[in-house]
């Protein structure tokens, strides 16, 4: 995990310091990541599991990622334990400019609930998260601009 301010790279977030902005990060080694998952998953009580793939070669990937390139929260915890692959959340401090987050391989990221963030892929277009849900009331974006 990297993570910077978007407009002044100097500026660093190291894993305490994305959770003064109410985001958790952890690192856990893929193949050891089974048991600290079931362990988060009955602490913070998300009881839906499932995979998510995103490459090159998925149909229509242009348009899924236009669903999560711009601004939006959801009411539901955003749980993304990166497998293979990197990806990027931009979240906002308390001064709503954005925090660049990069993941990769073995990063574990909690956006919470309601809190404003938009996703990319990285150039190489490729990632693959295991997701974690309270419920399984369906996973919707609710866009800034909207809200
Ligand atoms: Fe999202």
């Amino acid at each position: 995990m990297h993570a910077h301010l978007l407009d002044e790279p100097s500026r660093m977030f190291a894993a305490d310091d994305l959770g003064q902005l109410g985001v958790l990060y952890r690192r856990i080694p893929v193949d050891a990541s089974g048991d600290e998952l079931n362990r988060i998953k009955r602490e913070r009580g998300y009881v839906e599991q499932d995979e998510v793939a995103l490459s090159s070669e998925t149909p229509n990937l242009d348009a899924i990622c236009a669903k999560f390139d711009k601004e939006h929260r959801h009411t539901l915890d955003e749980v993304r334990f990166v497998v293979e692959g990197e990806g990027i959340f931009d979240v906002r401090d308390a001064g709503d400019r954005w925090v660049r987050i990069e993941v990769e391989a073995g990063d574990l990221i909690i956006i919470p609930a309601n809190k404003y963030h938009r996703f990319y892929l990285t150039d190489s277009k490729a990632i693959r998260c295991v997701r974690l849900f309270l419920n399984n009331e369906g996973w919707a974006p609710l866009y800034r601009q909207e809200s």
